[in-house]
């Protein structure tokens, strides 16, 4: 596993993530835990969870796994706060996130997507208020675009106030409009990259079949309101492609999926997401795999 900083920030996070969306929902306790362990004994320190996420539910069993296992000092922890994005919200959501969490510091706090309605200088300085008060250490955010950040940052800057050190945007074979604005405004302002959903939350493992019903239990079946992002012709042509690559090498759509997004150029960690523990084996595998440069390209032609 390798380890980078997290922008100008003084955290060190593992390349792979553990996105802890299933915590609670897909995976029971007993399951989260068992896929918890794994990630750790296989080197990932970055836990990624939100207030959103079963309600609260996934943050407690984090916790809850966090307290048995004594594992505080082992992990980065981020989780994310949801609309409406306004003070008093902002400032009652991180207390409720670290009790359900049982600490009494998030890693890094993270807007979970822009909020048209609320005023962002009202949202970055709640945001500065929970680095102040020593609730959160960093601050960041998801699904922003490029100008969201831009001016986030701007307001930051201008302020005074503690700065977004991380982006966490949708980053798969499909989703790939970071790479126009996204990615370079993060490598200059030195922002730290979470990307998710490398599977297309299981799309690319080829386990959805055009026109068939979706695996009971599976993730398109549990959030059906991600299949439009996947089931579409040039996604079923893209998994084609791939699957085509994955045949002649001797090797998975899964691995290649998983290879391709984490060799992403600029980006500091990839969150994946799992419902066992063999899951978290496969993205290691898939790291240890690595793709060329030319091998990268072919895909990403697809
Ligand atoms: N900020 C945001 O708005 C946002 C949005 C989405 C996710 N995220 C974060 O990113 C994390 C990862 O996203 P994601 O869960 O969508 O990632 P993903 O890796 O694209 O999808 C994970 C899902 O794919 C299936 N899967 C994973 N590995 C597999 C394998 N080797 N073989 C077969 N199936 C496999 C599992 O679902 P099944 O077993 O059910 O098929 C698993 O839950 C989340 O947990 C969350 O922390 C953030």
């Amino acid at each position: 596993m390798e380890y980078r900083v997290l922008g100008r920030s003084e955290l060190r996070v593992s390349s792979i993530g553990l996105g802890c969306v299933t915590f609670g929902r897909e995976a029971d306790v007993e399951a989260s835990f068992a896929i918890m362990d794994r990630a750790v004994e296989r080197g990932i320190t970055l836990f990624d969870t939100a207030e959103a996420y079963g309600a609260g539910r996934s943050e407690e069993v984090v916790g809850q796994w966090m307290a048995e296992r004594g594992a505080r000092g082992k992990t980065v922890l981020a989780t994310k706060v949801t609309h409406p994005l306004r003070r008093e919200r902002i400032l009652a959501s991180a207390e409720a996130s670290l009790r359900r969490l049982r600490i009494d510091v998030i890693d890094l706090y993270q807007l979970h997507s822009w909020d048209g309605d609320a005023p962002l200088e009202e949202t970055l300085e709640a945001l500065d208020v929970l680095v102040r008060s020593g609730k959160a250490r960093y601050v960041g955010c998801s699904n922003f675009a490029a100008w969201q950040l831009c001016k986030a940052l701007w307001q930051q800057d201008v302020r005074g106030w503690a700065r977004m050190e991380a982006v966490q945007p949708h980053y798969n074979l499909i989703a790939r409009d970071i790479e126009r604005e996204l990615l370079p405004l993060s490598a200059d302002q030195e922002i730290g990259v979470l990307t998710y959903s490398p599977l297309g939350g299981g799309f690319f493992t080829g386990k959805y079949r055009q026109g068939e019903a979706v695996p009971k239990g599976s993730r398109m079946d549990v959030a059906p309101g991600m299949q439009p992002f996947y089931f579409h012709a040039a996604g079923y042509r893209i998994l084609t492609g791939l699957r085509a690559k994955a045949d002649a090498l001797g090797t998975s759509t899964t691995l290649l999926a998983l290879a391709w997004a984490m060799s992403g150029p600029g980006i500091t960690s990839v969150l994946i997401g799992a419902s066992s523990i063999e899951h978290v084996d496969q993205a290691i595998a898939a790291q240890a795999l690595g793709l060329s440069p030319e091998l990268r390209a072919e895909l990403s032609a697809l």
